[in-house]
């Protein structure tokens, strides 16, 4: 059976975004496969974080992840910084990282753009992430499209390990969504919708309420051509509300080009907001049961032990291939 890992960073309650281009795989995945999902708090300190808010988030995400399908029989669910084996390999793997190729990583980039002081961590980010996924021995890494180049560099690191030291970490395969890999914002449709972003209107959260949510979508910026038509490049708004739908619905994009043909957008963003709320209302009343339950710290007890013992076997021989540790003698 291959091994699937996957992580999402507690910023935030997440969006659309994260539940289409991530969620809603891990739930396929995890009928067939080894499944590690994981909580990736010390992903997220990277930037600053309200320590009482980042606790909540940590809870919540797990209650999300559990809500939106991922079953704790078949999946192991955990949280990073339970698990101390990450931050160990993680700078094991920083060792063989070169400065060079973590600073033409666009998303540090990004978000150390204009700051005064940034975090080392952010720098050192990728190889934290490629440790996360190489501890499991992982083979199909489903992610949303940001995390390419980051994938990329977990596999550099992995051949870069197994040719310096010895053969023992698995490359792992990215897998990107066809449909909803990128997700953009609502008010700025050539920028990848985030779970960080300032602007409340660009972005709909897991955890918004209908009413919301319908507002959100009729506030959304599209076009004044009126032509529910599929074309990113010149109609990044209208592409993205279609996107988000076929998502949401099953539908194809060119079932819903010929269903809204000449009938405008009034029609076409109800029916993107309804989607949505099909989709989000079921997950939102399990989320009520589960936030506040002592089942889901059994979980995340259980998920972290789980996860331990594999983690602790790859960590161990990634040590002794590196010559860390020291010889015992027996007696
Ligand atoms: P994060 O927390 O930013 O996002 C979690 C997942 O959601 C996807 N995603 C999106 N997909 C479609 N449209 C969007 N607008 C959108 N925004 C986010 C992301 O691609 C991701 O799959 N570095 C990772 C966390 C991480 C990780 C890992 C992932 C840490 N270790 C190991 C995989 C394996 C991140 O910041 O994701």
């Amino acid at each position: 059976m291959k091994t699937i890992f996957s992580g999402i960073q507690p910023s935030g309650t997440l969006t659309i975004g994260n539940y289409l281009g991530a969620i809603q795989q891990f739930v396929e995945f995890q009928e067939d496969h080894d499944c590690y999902f994981c909580i990736v708090d010390e992903h997220a300190i990277t930037v600053p974080q309200d320590r009482l808010k980042l606790r909540q988030n940590i809870r919540s995400l797990a209650a999300l992840y559990l809500a939106a399908g991922i079953n704790s029989d078949k999946s192991t669910l955990f949280i990073q910084s339970e698990v101390p084996a990450h931050t160990q390999l993680g700078w094991m793997l920083q060792s063989i990282s070169y400065i060079g190729e973590l600073e033409r990583m666009t998303q540090f980039k990004d978000k150390s753009a204009g700051k005064e002081t940034v975090s080392s961590s952010l720098l050192t980010y990728p190889p934290l992430m490629a440790a996360d996924i190489l501890l499991y021995k992982t083979d199909i890494v489903p992610v949303g499209d940001d995390q390419k180049q980051h994938l990329e560099l977990t596999r550099n690191l992995a051949q870069r390990f197994n040719n310096k030291f010895n053969d023992i970490f698995t490359i792992p395969e990215v897998h990107i969504p066809k449909v909803g890999a990128r997700i953009m914002s609502l008010q700025e449709p050539t920028s990848k919708m985030s779970k960080s972003d300032e602007n409340e209107k660009s972005f709909i959260s897991m955890l918004d309420e209908p009413k919301k949510i319908e507002k959100k979508i009729k506030s959304a910026i599209t076009d004044s051509e009126g032509i529910v038509k599929f074309d990113k490049e010149n109609k990044p708004g209208v592409s993205n509300l279609m996107t988000i739908y076929a998502s949401c619905s099953g539908k194809s994009v060119e079932a819903i080009e010929a269903a809204y043909a000449g009938k405008g957008y009034g029609e076409f963003k109800q029916d993107v907001a309804n989607a949505i709320v099909d989709v989000l209302k079921p997950i939102q009343e399990r989320y009520n049961e589960l936030i506040n339950s002592e089942a889901l710290d059994e979980i995340l007890d259980k998920g972290a032990e789980k996860a331990s013992l594999t983690a602790n076997k790859s960590l161990a021989k990634a040590k002794k291939a590196m010559g860390l540790g020291r010889v015992k003698k027996k007696r």
